[in-house]
């Protein structure tokens, strides 16, 4: 794997790859293997326009565990208050050493930009940029629904007939777009729910079904029932219903948890506006894998960053199963 920039135009067996990899950290995790010794030597810049906890702090410990060192660049305090452009930034910290920029970016495509434009040889991946993706927020979602849905025998496993729900700002969120993606090459069942107003124009070219009404969806009993942060800070009073009547509506609070199929999955990829679209008791409850989510989410950036940097563990594996 050269870069991550999306799940939009990942091959299925590279995602599988990524996925198994992602299961082969975890058992070092649990048999508490603190470090490997794989990427000793190798540079990994975590470059981050915007604000983020789980994501940078996730790549962070996942480059250390493969005992990497790690630079950490926020834009806040730094040159791009006086100006500095993107590729001298980029540029500035490839003659570091970068073998590797994690790069969030307020603006769609910026990711893809530095990976295209020869101004850095590093490999790019995506931490999330703009509306329009956030690939590895999508792996670990997928990660968590498959070792939820198969456990120890989750490996080479596709998401097939798996249904999955994604509710809430779907018009801002790269996470739903990341989510759609890749959830459809693994075979899930994807619907999407939100008002009216926080649909975006282009879904009907989206492999997914659309419902305006969370009670009919949940009717439908969801394998994975996954709640969206509403971003209040990209929010126009001309499409936001009120808080209230977003959360009575489209939030899920305790009396929809209480309808929700027993086993169903409540997900969420943080940060959480707690009251708002989900409540405390669903947020907090045994149904809830938020936090399994966050512990994945290295795993997972182990297994990019492990990918990217000392080579694919065997990159014809799944593509020779798919042709079986
Ligand atoms: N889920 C997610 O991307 O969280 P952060 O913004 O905290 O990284």
């Amino acid at each position: 794997m050269r870069h991550l920039l999306d799940t939009h135009d990942l091959p299925r067996a590279e995602a599988l790859d990524i996925l198994d990899v992602a299961e082969d950290m975890a058992d070092t995790q649990q048999r508490e293997i603190k470090k490997l010794p794989t990427l000793r030597g190798k540079t990994v810049v975590n470059l981050f326009f915007e604000d983020s906890t789980r994501t940078r702090i996730s790549f962070e410990a996942a480059a250390k565990r493969l005992s990497a060192d790690v630079i950490n660049f926020s834009a806040k305090g730094s040159s791009v208050s006086k100006g500095e452009s993107l590729q001298d930034t980029a540029q500035t910290l490839q003659a570091m050493g970068a073998d590797a920029v994690v790069i969030r970016h307020g603006a769609s495509g910026a990711p893809r930009t530095l990976a295209t434009s020869g101004w850095i040889t590093a490999g790019v991946v995506n931490a999330g940029d703009g509306t329009h993706e956030h690939p590895t927020q999508a792996l670990l979602d997928a990660f968590t629904i498959r070792k939820r849905r198969f456990g120890a025998d989750s490996r080479g496993r596709d998401l097939d007939g798996v249904k999955v729900t994604i509710v809430g700002d779907i018009l801002h969120s790269r996470v739903a777009r990341s989510n759609v993606w890749l959830l459809h090459t693994l075979g899930a069942d994807v619907t999407l729910v939100a008002p009216p107003t926080l649909i975006p124009h282009d879904v009907t070219a989206w492999p997914a079904r659309v419902l305006f009404d969370l009670d009919a969806a949940i009717a439908d009993e969801p394998d994975a029932l996954m709640m969206l942060r509403i971003q209040l800070e990209r929010m126009n009073a001309a499409y936001f219903p009120t808080e209230r009547e977003y959360s009575r509506r489209w939030g899920l609070d305790a009396r929809r948890l209480a309808t929700l199929r027993p086993d169903s999955m409540v997900m969420h990829p943080g940060p959480m506006n707690r009251g708002l679209e989900i409540s405390a008791e669903a947020a907090d409850s045994s149904r809830s894998t938020v936090l399994d989510q966050v512990t994945n989410g290295v795993s997972v950036r182990m297994a990019v960053l492990y990918l990217l940097l000392a080579g694919e563990r065997d990159p014809q594996h799944h593509a020779r199963e798919d042709a079986r």
